[in-house]
């Protein structure tokens, strides 16, 4: 039997500077997480509206030494207890990635020990074995501010990409709309709390590429038609009352409501096929949104398979997605050398067709 590790878990591919240190018996599943800290950089960007690469990746190389001492004061752990390191070594900022990467190889070599490179995607993809056993495979929507995919996890390095996004994810769309109507960053939870009041069916908004098959999405003119109903608003009354203002979040959340189900439900039945029905997982920021999560479980009910929606600061950025898909990579080959580089795109699914923008460009997952 694979004997237990405490793994170093590093995470640096957008705007969080993260750590954690996680109790695991590679390759099998449900792990221990013996502390996580996550430094964000919200403040640090917040008067450019949106994430700037190159103070993430200063702010990365600053902290990083710094989160992961946090982080081993937390689990009252020092370096000599750690048996194996991970990190994120792409997809992402590259410079973020890279200042993971030059500090992860550092401690390797200081201390001897082994180094396994992640990829980001694989971290978020994983994190439902992290605290429940499930077993492969299973069906993963990972939505987040810069990503939005289906994937089958057929094992801990075989990924199968079902659809996604063609255009914008789901994250940067609650963001736009946020922005557009003067609302804080980031926007999900801020539309969130607006819908929450407003009537969805106030404004007939689009349910992009519902008429097309398959379970690809699209978001960007889902964005642009909430701008239009904006500035329609605007020249007629000169601008927007509270509750018109609730009411266009309530008509974009129901639309990326219905719009998530219906391409959910599709990918419930193409996986299906090949497997037969057994777990929806989600992952990422977006499912952090409790309308969406509640229509996914349906979904999932509706279809015959089991639901799973890890705690929300395991769905976000964190270090502890890290370290928990270095021990699964851990049961299945050996560490990676000190020629690790980061690489700023990596997809999951080396087979599917390379789509036209899927995401927001080098961000984050
Ligand atoms: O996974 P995450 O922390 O970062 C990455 O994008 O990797 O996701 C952040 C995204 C942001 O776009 C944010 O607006 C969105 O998740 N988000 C939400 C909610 N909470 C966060 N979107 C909709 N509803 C929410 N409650
Ligand atoms: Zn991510």
């Amino acid at each position: 039997m694979a004997q237990t590790r405490i793994i170093l878990g590093i995470e640096s591919s957008c705007d969080d500077t993260a750590a954690a240190l996680l109790r695991a018996e590679p390759g099998r599943p449900v792990g221990e997480i013996l502390a996580a800290e996550v430094f964000g950089q919200e403040s640090l960007h917040a008067a450019f509206g949106g994430v700037v690469p190159e103070i993430a990746a200063r702010a990365h190389a600053e902290r990083i030494d710094v989160v992961t001492e946090a982080a081993l004061a937390r689990s009252g752990l020092t370096l000599a207890d750690v048996d194996a390191i991970g990190v994120t070594a792409g997809p992402g900022l590259i410079g973020g990635v890279l200042a993971g990467v030059m500090f992860a190889k550092g401690l390797a070599a200081a201390r001897g020990l082994p180094l396994w490179g992640i990829n980001h995607l694989a971290g978020h993809a994983l994190t439902p074995r992290l605290v429940e056993p499930i077993e492969f495979p299973y069906l993963m929507l990972l939505v987040s501010g810069g990503h939005c995919q289906f994937l089958a996890v057929e094992a801990a390095d075989r990924f199968r990409r079902l659809g996604g996004t063609i255009d914008d994810a789901p994250g940067e769309a609650f963001d736009k709309v946020a922005k557009l109507l003067g609302l804080p960053q980031p926007g999900g939870p801020a539309v969130e709390a607006e819908a929450g009041e407003g009537d969805p069916a106030r404004f007939a908004l689009p349910r992009p590429l519902l008429d097309r098959p398959g379970c690809d999405l699209s978001f960007s003119g889902l964005k642009t038609a909430v701008r239009r109903a904006c500035d329609r608003l605007v020249a007629e009354q000169g601008g927007l009352t509270r509750a018109d203002r609730a009411d266009l979040c309530a008509g974009f959340q129901a639309a990326v409501v219905e719009t998530l189900a219906e391409k959910t439900r599709r990918a419930c039945a193409a996986f299906a096929a090949d497997h037969g029905p057994r777990c929806l997982a989600v992952a990422g920021g977006v499912a952090a949104n409790a309308a969406i999560r509640a229509a996914l479980r349906t979904v999932a009910e509706e279809q015959g398979f089991g639901w799973s929606a890890p705690p929300l600061r395991l769905c976000t950025d964190n270090g502890a997605m890290i370290a928990w898909a270095a021990a699964e990579r851990m049961a299945l080959e050996g560490p990676d050398d000190l020629t690790l580089s980061a690489r700023p795109r990596w997809p999951l699914d080396r087979e599917a067709a390379p789509l036209l923008g899927s995401g927001r460009k080098g961000a984050k997952a």
